[in-house]
């Protein structure tokens, strides 16, 4: 089977969690490209979304989705979303796709964070996955320095601005061993706008596609 297959597999198990009558959290990336694609197959009704990404927001309007500011709705039931790693504790690294940022904002207004991965995305710690930290341009090297002192190479993603006008690091050479600490000490340095480490708020339930189906991991 290949990773597009249980891609697709991930996707369509997702369908289930999809909330009537609530607004739907819609991360960024090519598994939840899929899942987009199966709500519109499916055609699952969905009343209305908060997306993070305008690629993302594109494929819902795409497909009739009605997609609405998060600063005109309330904290929602359920954002569902990939990650580029997990570990065995729902702490994930995020913003493979450079968009972390809006993901972060949208995982903490809602109850419920779904994460949909193929089983290559788990992983006993974090870190072989370059860790995403989005920057104001003009702090770049200081924030480099910084990063440099806490153990990891960062370096500038090439030909990539964000939705948001700023630039991203991909930090290599981390062990993350203690991810919610990690996340909390990037997020204080000046100039970052968004650590992908997705620790303090990681996900609830996890849905990873095998060549034996889908399984499930929920938290506690
Ligand atoms: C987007 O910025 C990311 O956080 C994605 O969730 C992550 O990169 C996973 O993407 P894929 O589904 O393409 O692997």
């Amino acid at each position: 089977m290949t990773q597009d297959e249980l891609k697709v597999m991930v996707a369509k198990a997702a369908l289930d969690y999809i909330p009537s009558g609530s607004v739907l959290g819609v991360g960024s990336g090519s598994t939840v490209m899929k899942f987009i694609e199966q709500i519109g197959i499916n055609k699952v009704p969905v009343s209305a979304a908060v997306s993070s990404s305008n690629k993302t927001t594109e494929a819902l309007k795409a497909i009739g989705v009605n997609v609405v500011d998060p600063n005109e709705t309330q904290p929602y039931e359920v954002y569902i979303d990939g990650a580029d790693e997990v570990d065995p504790n729902f702490n994930m690294i995020k913003g493979g796709g450079a968009c972390l940022t809006r993901e972060k904002i949208l995982t903490s207004m809602a109850k419920k964070f779904i994460c949909i991965v193929d089983k290559s995305k788990l992983v006993e710690t974090l870190g072989k996955f370059p860790l995403p930290v989005e920057i104001i341009p003009m702090a770049r090297e200081q924030v480099a320095r910084t990063l440099r002192a806490l153990g990891g190479e960062p370096v500038l993603r090439k030909d990539c601005i964000t939705d948001n006008g700023c630039e991203i690091l991909d930090v290599h050479g981390l062990n993350i061993t203690d991810p919610l600490a990690l996340e909390q000490k990037i997020n204080q340095i000046p100039g970052v706008v968004t650590v992908g480490l997705f620790a303090s708020k990681g996900a609830d339930i996890v849905l990873y596609a095998t060549e034996e189906g889908v399984k499930v991991l929920k938290r506690g």
